[in-house]
């Protein structure tokens, strides 16, 4: 199967995916690690629907998936990485801004991501050097500079022990900046950058399947991704922080944060 197929077959697995999440009844949160990583059914079902889906049409699939504990090897021939609704919290609480991110990564490498909103029907989606794009058309980063750019921060809630690193962070940027945005999905938060709707987005601390499918979208739309401090993001499941944008405002943020 080519590249431009399996997009489309993650596509359409999100596409019906979504319908679960938008008919969702009587969220029930349960609680991971703490009060803030939460699970709910929804998520389950959404992850193991897009598993049938992409199983049927490619059997020899391997898996790297938020829910369930599914980790199979990352250097796999075909494999895909899936977080099958990004912003749980969001979605416990009504807050209508959750989507499904999937990457399909090829011995390392992520060739394709598709990410669905399904509040808005805005699906971002990017093959490794064929650009990015919001439901077919294409999209390009902003190119306005920092101090009128708004930028989006995570809180990496599951680590509150950093919460002074991360508040302090956000008020650099806050100052250098417009204004913020914590909207509370990660990959979301990528496609606004890669839609240039923010100049960037930072995180003291994300996992594989938050940032797969998004960085390969943002940075098909022009962005800069990297850790905090510049380094490559490693695509090992360890979890780095990241900072993702326009090169000027990136950079720019570099600057700010390094005072
Ligand atoms: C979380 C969201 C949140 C971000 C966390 C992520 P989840 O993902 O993307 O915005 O701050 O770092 O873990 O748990 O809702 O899939
Ligand atoms: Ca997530
Ligand atoms: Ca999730």
């Amino acid at each position: 199967m080519s590249t431009a197929e399996i997009l489309s077959l993650i596509r359409c697995a999100e596409r019906e995916a979504a319908e679960l999440m938008l008919h969702a009844r009587s969220i029930l949160a349960e609680t991971k690690t703490g009060k803030r990583d939460v699970v709910t059914e929804y998520d389950r079902r959404v992850q193991e629907l897009l598993m049938r889906r992409l199983k049927e049409a490619l059997p020899e699939a391997a898996f790297f998936c938020e829910e369930n504990m599914q980790r199979d090897e990352l250097a796999a021939e075909t494999l895909f990485i899936i977080d099958p609704i990004d912003g749980t919290m969001n979605f416990v609480h009504g807050f209508h801004h959750s989507c499904i991110s999937v990457a399909y990564m090829s011995r390392g490498t992520v060739l394709a991501g598709a990410v669905y909103n399904p509040y808005l029907d805005e699906m971002f989606t990017a093959e490794r050097g064929g650009g990015a794009f919001l439901n077919g058309k294409a999209i390009h980063v902003t190119d306005t500079p920092l101090a009128d750019s708004l930028i989006c921060c995570g809180t990496s809630p599951y680590s509150p022990e950093r919460a002074d690193q991360s508040f302090d962070l956000m008020k650099k940027a806050f100052l250098a900046g417009l204004d913020l945005r914590r909207e509370g999905a990660a990959a979301l938060d990528l496609c606004t950058v890669a839609a240039g709707r923010a100049g960037a987005y930072f995180e003291l601390q994300v996992s594989l399947w938050d940032f797969a499918a998004g960085v390969l979208i943002a940075e098909e739309a022009g962005a800069v991704c990297s850790t905090l401090d510049g380094s490559p993001l490693p695509y090992d499941g360890s979890r780095p922080t990241i900072l993702a944008g326009s090169r000027q405002v990136v950079s720019a943020l570099l600057r700010v944060f390094g005072e």
